[in-house]
């Protein structure tokens, strides 16, 4: 067991992974935590050995990444979620590969100027509201990937979850800081201080914390599939809480929610195939377009870390993130989308061409600060005995979401209508895009970065792998299959390694602390690139598969709460 997984589960989850025998193996420094037969790479160890647990019962990937979302929503409440919504890349060892997309939706009654009072545009409405709520998607698609894929019964997936919501869990030190530091921003919803702290005092490490309300929601799931939420008694709740309290959200929203399946993004990267998510996530495009335009520079070459590598990377970012603005929103309303064109090789050519190894591009007039950004999504990586592998990110958007509980259903809502752009033409110092593809409509998908990502060699998996962290998730992934493919490096050196992000606007690269030396940064800055210093970006969950050894590799990524658990 790691050190990060020995500080994270704080008794509980390592009492628990020690008692259903999971190895989580012995990790050193820069090594991967090494599993022979099935691996689990979550934030949370107690959801990790739920996974795992699922597994080592003959359940496939998908069962384990099913239990595993399902454990979160309870034991890692600030992005895991019923709530909320995401994406899930299934990649089988025989067979097609599928992309589930359980995005929220905007509800019936929204509209492209629903966050503008008085035509003025209101951020609290945008994103702290009960119109801040999208419909939520997570236990549609969880369903509809388990109804494609699994083979353990329903029920046993969601009944961990329901468990450890009526018994309650031991708090981490990492939740007691987290649920400390948001209970301030708690106050105005009762449910969500009862649920989320003792009569107001926030809970300490070691505490049980108990979800009554949502160990019953989980129960209804359980025994009724996605009409245990869609309908009756939780769509019940929903409405009320929202008709209270000046949302529009309905029980007809909710009972018209569906999960898509769609074809996942393909691409190729120096012989590798990478599998990514589609729109209404940007981010499948914009790693296979990035990929694509770096493919045709030497970068091992170059060199990690140095500045010829990473004017490179800046500038295919620029480019890609760009593109993100001016094209990309729901397909649904959006059907000219040039989705093949920007993730086409020969648009990479002509973009390359644009660029200058010397000197950087401008993106345009900066009158932009950075977006707010937090790491409050969560991804998770699974690999089975057959080598089936999940790449699921689900989020509730910002840290606990909207704050929102549902009274007497017990779980948080979402504020993911903040993922729309604020209005026709609008442009917020949060770094919003006023463009006309992603504005909010009925029943429309709000553009999302979320990346789950497999990626695959000669037909054989080598790295399941996806991040939190809003606009950054997408260079996130990017630098991780950069740093295994280009440079050579191990998973875990590979999630470790100092990561930079630049998203076209504002026109700045944002670098990791230590992540670049003074004279690199020296050498860039002489390029035209304003380089700006930040804490971390991202936290990864990733499983690279050693075809060679039949050995899975996992990495936890040190930024964050981490856990990789297999046998
Ligand atoms: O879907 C998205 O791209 C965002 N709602 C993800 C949010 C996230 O990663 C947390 N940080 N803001």
């Amino acid at each position: 067991m790691s050190t990060t997984m020995r500080r994270n589960v704080a008794g509980a989850g390592l009492f628990l992974a020690a008692w259903l025998g999971l190895a989580a193996a012995l990790g050193g420094s820069t090594q991967p935590i090494r599993a022979r037969q099935a691996m689990v790479v979550s934030q949370d160890a107690i959801a990790s050995a739920v996974g795992a647990e699922v597994m080592r019962e003959g359940g496939n990937a998908v069962d384990a990444a099913v239990a595993t979302a399902f454990a979160l929503a309870v034991t890692y409440p600030t992005a895991g979620n019923i709530g909320g919504g995401g994406f899930l890349v299934y990649r089988p060892a025989e067979g097609d590969p599928a992309a589930y997309d359980f995005r929220e939706v905007a509800p019936a009654g929204s509209s492209p100027t629903m966050f503008l009072r008085d035509g003025e545009y209101d951020p609290v409405m945008h994103h702290s509201s009960h119109l801040a709520v999208g419909v939520p998607g997570t236990v549609a698609g969880l369903h509809l990937a388990w109804t494609g894929h699994g083979s353990l019964p329903w029920a046993r997936l969601v009944e961990p979850a329901v468990r450890l919501a009526r018994e309650g869990f031991a708090v981490s030190d990492a939740l007691a800081r987290s649920l400390a530091g948001v209970l301030p921003r708690m106050a105005p919803y009762p449910a969500s201080v009862a649920q989320f702290s003792k009569d107001g005092e926030p809970y300490a490490a070691g505490d049980v914390l108990r979800q009554p309300d949502l160990a019953r929601t989980l129960e209804r799931i359980a025994a009724e599939g996605p009409d245990g939420f869609y309908r009756g008694e939780t769509a019940a709740l929903v409405e009320r809480e929202m008709a209270a309290n000046g949302g529009i959200m309905t029980r007809a929203d909710l009972a018209a929610y569906r999960a898509v399946r769609r074809a996942p993004i393909r691409g190729t990267y120096r012989g590798h195939e990478v599998l990514s998510m589609p729109p209404i996530s940007s981010g499948g495009t914009a790693i296979v377009q990035m990929l694509n335009i770096l493919e045709h520079d030497d970068l091992a070459a170059s060199g990690f870390g140095s500045a010829a590598t990473v004017h490179l990377m800046i500038e295919a970012m620029r480019r890609a993130y760009a593109d993100r603005a001016r094209h990309l929103g729901d397909p649904a309303f959006n059907p000219a989308m040039p989705v093949e064109r920007l993730t086409s090789k020969a648009y990479a050519s002509e973009l390359r061409r644009t660029i200058d190894a010397e000197r950087a591009s401008a993106s345009s007039p900066d009158s932009f600060e950075w977006p707010r950004e937090g790491g409050e999504t969560t991804h998770l990586s699974v690999v089975d005995g057959a080598r089936n592998a999940v790449s699921l990110t689900y989020t509730l958007e910002q840290g606990y979401g909207s704050k929102i509980t549902v009274p007497g259903a017990g779980f948080l809502l979402n504020n993911e209508m903040g993922d729309f752009n604020a209005g026709p033409g609008i442009t917020t110092d949060f770094g919003l895009i006023g463009t006309e593809p992603n504005l909010a409509a009925p029943g429309k998908r709000m553009l999302s970065s979320m990346s789950p990502t497999i990626v695959t060699r000669d037909g054989r998996l080598v790295l399941v792998t996806g991040s939190p962290g809003g606009r950054t998730i997408i260079n996130t992934v990017l630098q991780t299959i950069l740093n295994v493919v280009d440079h050579g490096m191990n998973v875990q050196e590979a999630v470790d390694a100092p990561r930079i992000h630049h998203q076209w606007l504002p026109d700045a690269t944002r670098y990791e602390r230590w992540g670049l030396s003074p004279d690199t940064l020296a050498l860039l800055e002489a390029r035209g690139h304003r380089m700006v210093e930040t804490r971390v970006q991202g936290a990864v969950s990733a499983i690279y598969y050693d075809a060679e050894e039949d050995v899975l590799e996992g990495a936890e990524d040190r930024r964050r709460t981490s856990a990789a658990v297999g046998f």
